[in-house]
């Protein structure tokens, strides 16, 4: 293959030819990548957002790239001005053939738009066409459930009036949202009690081994959130039951880790990770997301689970029950849904369940 006078070279000249490789190779390497970090910069540049007082620590750190990328569904919400109504203007309940009754009082014109956006938003071209499809029955109660969410939860959804939500927070697009769950436990049915709802990878542990039942505990049977305390283990009471074990802080940290992914933050966004324990050092935000636990509780029992006869078998799960709302639902993995986005002065109808008022 090599030329004739190269092998002879080679045999009147042996030389150890690897130390020499070997160390031209380290040293061409290490200038190799001094070049590539002295030209590229950080090939991965994150920032961070400080979350508490300084020298705690506290900050969430995202990549420059991800932070930077728009949530694409967010991208592509469309909304329509309302017409502001003028007197003598046509209502629903007259101008419509079957006007949803609690939409009759609208104008014609806001009737249309409304219904029009409404299917667009769901995806669901002949959504309230009619009596004998469920979708109408259950969007009947979807909409009453967007104007408590506007009207009673405020201090969540709009807490500087600027925000809010409407069908698109959920469904982008979709009839059914995405981030929705369903109960999985029992993970084994080999085995009873604690065993039975941990030590599996499910996606409602957040891909871990904790246990899998946090959000219907937390987020549907409105089981206290506890860890064990700073108390001897014979100090406390077990037995009977009053004291939350060690079990109890698995599940809570189950929870605590489904509000870090469906938030896209971490830990120290809503405390200060050296005292878990103490309130005075939680964030603001934590006060907000201990009001969305009450809220998704409401969200789940008033609204959700009474749907259980009306949706249609291949919606359910594999336990018989609903689609159940959590953080995900709506945050779909970002710190404020559809990035903190007026929701609302268009859609004065979603606000409240009280008449629209149009300015
Ligand atoms: C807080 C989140 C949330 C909001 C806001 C919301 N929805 Fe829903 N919606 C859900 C969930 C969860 C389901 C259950 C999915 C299913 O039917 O399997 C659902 C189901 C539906 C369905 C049934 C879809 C099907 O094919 O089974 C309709 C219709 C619907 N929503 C309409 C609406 C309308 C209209 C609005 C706005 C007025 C709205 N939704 C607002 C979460 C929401
Ligand atoms: C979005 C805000 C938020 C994030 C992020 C968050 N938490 Fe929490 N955490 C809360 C709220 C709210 C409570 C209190 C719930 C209640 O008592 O009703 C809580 C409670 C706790 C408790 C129980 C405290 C006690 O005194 O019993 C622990 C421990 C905890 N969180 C740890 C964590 C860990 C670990 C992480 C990161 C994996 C985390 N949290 C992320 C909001 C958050
Ligand atoms: C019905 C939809 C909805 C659900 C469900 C929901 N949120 Fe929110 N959340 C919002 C909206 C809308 C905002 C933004 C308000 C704004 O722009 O100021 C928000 C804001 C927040 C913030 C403040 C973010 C910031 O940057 O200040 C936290 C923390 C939060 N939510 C936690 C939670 C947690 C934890 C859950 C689940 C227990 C949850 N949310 C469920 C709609 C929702």
């Amino acid at each position: 293959m090599l030329p004739k006078w190269y092998d002879r070279w080679i045999a009147e000249n042996p030389k150890d030819i690897y130390g020499p490789a070997i160390l031209i190779g380290v040293v061409g390497g290490a200038v190799l990548v001094a070049a590539l970090l002295v030209t590229w910069g950080r090939p991965l540049p994150v920032e961070a957002v400080q979350t508490g007082p300084r020298g705690t620590g506290m900050s969430v750190t995202k990549f420059v790239a991800d932070a930077a990328t728009p949530d694409p569904t967010a991208a592509a919400y469309s909304t329509v001005p309302p017409v502001v109504p003028q007197i003598g203007d046509p209502r629903a309940a007259t101008g419509v053939p079957n006007a949803e009754p609690l939409l009759a009082d609208l104008t014609v014109a806001n009737y249309e738009r409304l219904v029009n956006q409404m299917r667009i938003w769901t995806g669901i071209p002949d959504l309230l066409a009619g009596e004998e499809n469920y979708q109408t029955v259950v969007a009947r109660r979807m909409i009453q459930m967007t104007q408590n969410l506007n009207e009673n939860w405020s201090g969540h959804v709009n807490p500087n009036g600027n925000a809010g939500v409407n069908c698109y927070t959920c469904h982008r697009g979709q009839p059914v949202p995405s981030g929705v769950w369903f109960k999985v436990t029992p993970v084994s049915n080999a085995t009873a009690g604690w065993a039975a709802v941990q030590n599996r990878v499910t996606p409602v542990s957040g891909s871990t081994s904790l246990p899998s039942d946090a959000l219907e505990k937390y987020l549907l049977e409105a089981e206290v959130i506890a860890v064990h305390d700073l108390e001897s283990r014979v100090a406390q009471n077990v037995t009977d039951g009053s004291s939350p074990t060690w079990q109890n802080a698995e599940r809570t940290f189950s929870l605590m880790n489904y509000f870090d992914n469906a938030l896209g933050v971490n830990c120290v966004f809503c405390h200060n990770s050296r005292a878990f324990y103490d309130v005075s050092q939680n964030t603001p935000q934590w006060a907000l997301a201990q009001l969305a636990i009450g809220m998704v509780q409401e969200l789940n029992n008033d609204y959700m689970v009474p749907l259980t006869e009306v949706l249609p078998p291949e919606r359910l799960g594999a336990q018989g029950d609903v689609p159940k709302i959590g953080c995900l639902t709506c945050h779909k993995g970002y710190q404020k849904p559809m990035g903190g986005m007026d929701m609302i002065s268009d859609w004065p109808e979603l606000a409240s369940s009280a008449p629209p008022v149009y300015q």
